[in-house]
């Protein structure tokens, strides 16, 4: 929670920034923030992109050390970042903010926001954790492909919001979030978890290798396998087999 950020006027992406920083000698504390003005070549998830205009957009990644979990247990990570993101974002927008499985940020059908964990661990004991995050803030044009699936901050407020100011907001949010985690039962944040899903509950179709399929979101395993229920029969997936369609 101890605040130490770092901003960069131009980075490819906050995530491999932090990375090579980590190769080098001198370490870096956890907690550590690297912010990016203009992050011209941000990642997500399955190899995305992620686009964000220069000085609009919070793209940011937080260094963590959570030796205190067992490497066996990343998605409580996953859990409890991004629940402590839509949490924050919902009570700043005072509208539903849901988690698209396992941790895109939605509002409606729209994304707002992104979450890419890179851990890195040596043998079976963790190094970091590096947690990418964007949000999107004061853009409101998109480019063509995303334009109509995406939203933002501003698109939802009708006004600018400050860059350094939300960036601190959500750090010390996501500082109690991640302190929380070493105390409360992951049952409970689960619980809490599944309750924010995108499409909980809901019939509609997937994409699975590629093959449309229909299934209801039945919820979410402790390991972070997506469960689906065909007509009573109940399969999980992995990220890597499942898609959402939109
Ligand atoms: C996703 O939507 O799949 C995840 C998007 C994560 C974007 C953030 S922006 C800061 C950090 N640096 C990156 O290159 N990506 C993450």
């Amino acid at each position: 929670e101890g605040q130490n950020v770092i901003t960069l006027q131009r980075t490819p992406s906050t995530n491999e920034f932090l990375k090579k920083e980590l190769s080098k000698s001198t370490p870096l504390a956890e907690g550590t923030v690297i912010m990016a003005v203009d992050q011209y070549a941000g990642r997500g998830q399955k190899d995305a992109i992620w686009h964000s205009e220069p000085g609009k957009n919070l793209t940011f990644s937080l260094l963590l050390t959570p030796t205190f979990l067992n490497p066996k247990h990343q998605f409580h990570l996953t859990v409890a970042i991004s629940l402590a993101v839509a949490q924050w974002l919902e009570a700043l927008l005072k509208t539903p903010v849901k988690i698209k499985w396992p941790n895109d940020i939605y509002i409606g059908d729209k994304k707002i926001g992104g979450i890419l964990i890179e851990n890195i661990l040596a043998g079976k004991t963790w190094k970091s954790a590096i947690v990418g995050i964007g949000i999107n803030v004061n853009q409101t044009v998109f480019p063509d492909p995303i334009s109509k699936q995406v939203t933002s901050i501003k698109q939802i407020l009708h006004n600018d919001s400050n860059i350094p100011k939300l960036l601190a907001e959500l750090c010390n949010h996501i500082g109690h979030a991640y302190q929380a985690l070493k105390k409360e039962s992951f049952d409970t944040l689960l619980a809490t978890y599944r309750k924010r899903l995108y499409r909980f509950g809901e019939t509609h179709p997937f994409l699975v290798d590629g093959v449309k399929v229909t299934g209801a979101l039945a919820g979410v395993t402790e390991a972070g396998r997506l469960q689906i229920d065909f007509e009573g029969h109940v399969v999980d997936f992995d990220i890597k087999e499942i898609a959402f369609v939109i």
